[in-house]
């Protein structure tokens, strides 16, 4: 349909490098970066030219990949990816599922798997959404944010398509504006009606009535149901929560760590204060956790997953990856 954006255009594999749509730059300019080694597309991971955690998964697996090709050590391949950012896991999930197999073709598996696994997540996701959504969302987890289609940003539109979405506020995510320059620009493609806000607008405009759902995408996802996603998030839920609005969380299985028992046990970016200002002082947290206990709903591939998530999330051995 039109407004697709092709999986390959945000990120792939070509003989000599990963080449990937350069983030930083749009919506102004449609810009592609050439990652030439490893090192480069962690790099280019590390300063959000690709970005979004399923997104990262997928740069890396083809960047263990160029690596395998060009002969690099795949130990220090592996370990310069993963020091790329913290916070994903699937950074961290798509390098293990290439370790034993560090190929072109199973790194655009895993690219494809990923991008259906959207599309599955989507279509569950539909159900959540009442006639006529004004639905909220934080960051940018279109098809930018998961090398196609999307988690959060792919349910409102497979709500959209379904005729069930009426508007769309898209925060606009400081520091970054993940949501004022990717979401918008990804949801004018789609032809879905939407309006940038500041972060702060939220919580207002669900005192006067008019915001239905709050839908996020996730970073990682602990065993309890605990959330980590793209800081202000927190301040969402806790919103949603007080005005008795729907909170939902939409993510694919790669995000999920049963590792991490509650979200204590995830690691928290800490990015560089000059993304905020470079006058004063500065704290730049990109990431926080919801409380499992302000999540109403968490939509994998697999399904709809109510609490208690220990024991509705699907366990990583009955996934298949
Ligand atoms: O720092 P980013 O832009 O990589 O952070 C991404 C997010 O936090 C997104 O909101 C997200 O939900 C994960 S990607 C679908």
């Amino acid at each position: 349909m039109s407004g697709d954006l092709d999986p390959h255009r945000i990120v792939r594999l070509e003989d000599d490098a990963v080449v990937v749509l350069d983030q930083r730059r749009l919506p102004d300019e449609e810009v592609e970066l050439h990652c030439t080694s490893s090192a480069e597309v962690a790099e280019a991971i590390r300063v959000l030219a690709v970005r979004g955690a399923p997104a990262i998964g997928v740069a890396a697996a083809y960047g263990l990949a160029l690596a395998a090709a060009r002969g690099e050590e795949l130990g220090e391949a592996i370990g310069i990816l993963a020091a790329s950012r913290p916070t994903a896991v699937n950074l961290r999930w798509a390098l293990e599922a290439m370790r034993d197999e560090p190929t072109r073709a199973r790194a655009e598996q895993l690219h494809a798997d990923e991008v259906e696994r959207c599309r599955r997540m989507a279509a569950h996701a539909v159900a959540l959404f009442p006639a006529a959504t004004r639905v909220l969302t934080h960051c940018n987890t279109g098809a930018l944010a998961t090398g196609g289609y999307g988690s959060a940003l792919g349910a409102i539109r497979a709500a959209w398509e379904a005729g069930r979405v009426s508007h769309v506020w898209v925060d606009e995510t400081r520091p970054l504006l993940q949501g004022g320059r990717l979401t918008a620009w990804e949801l004018e493609q789609l032809g879905i009606p939407f309006a940038v806000i500041v972060d702060g607008a939220a919580a207002s405009l669900m005192a006067g009535g008019e915001v239905d759902l709050v839908v996020t995408g996730a970073d990682r996802i602990a065993a309890n149901g605990d959330t980590a996603n793209k800081v202000g998030t927190y301040a969402l839920a806790v919103a949603a929560a007080h005005h008795d609005l729907p909170f939902a969380v939409v993510a694919p299985t790669s995000t999920l760590d049963p590792a991490a028992r509650t979200g204590d046990d995830i690691p928290i970016e800490e990015r560089d204060a000059t993304e905020l200002t470079s006058r004063f002082p500065a704290r730049n947290p990109a990431f926080d956790v919801t409380p499992a206990a302000l999540v109403d709903a968490i939509v994998t591939e697999r399904g709809v997953h109510r609490a208690p998530y220990a024991e509705s999330l699907p366990r990583v051995a009955e996934v298949e990856r």
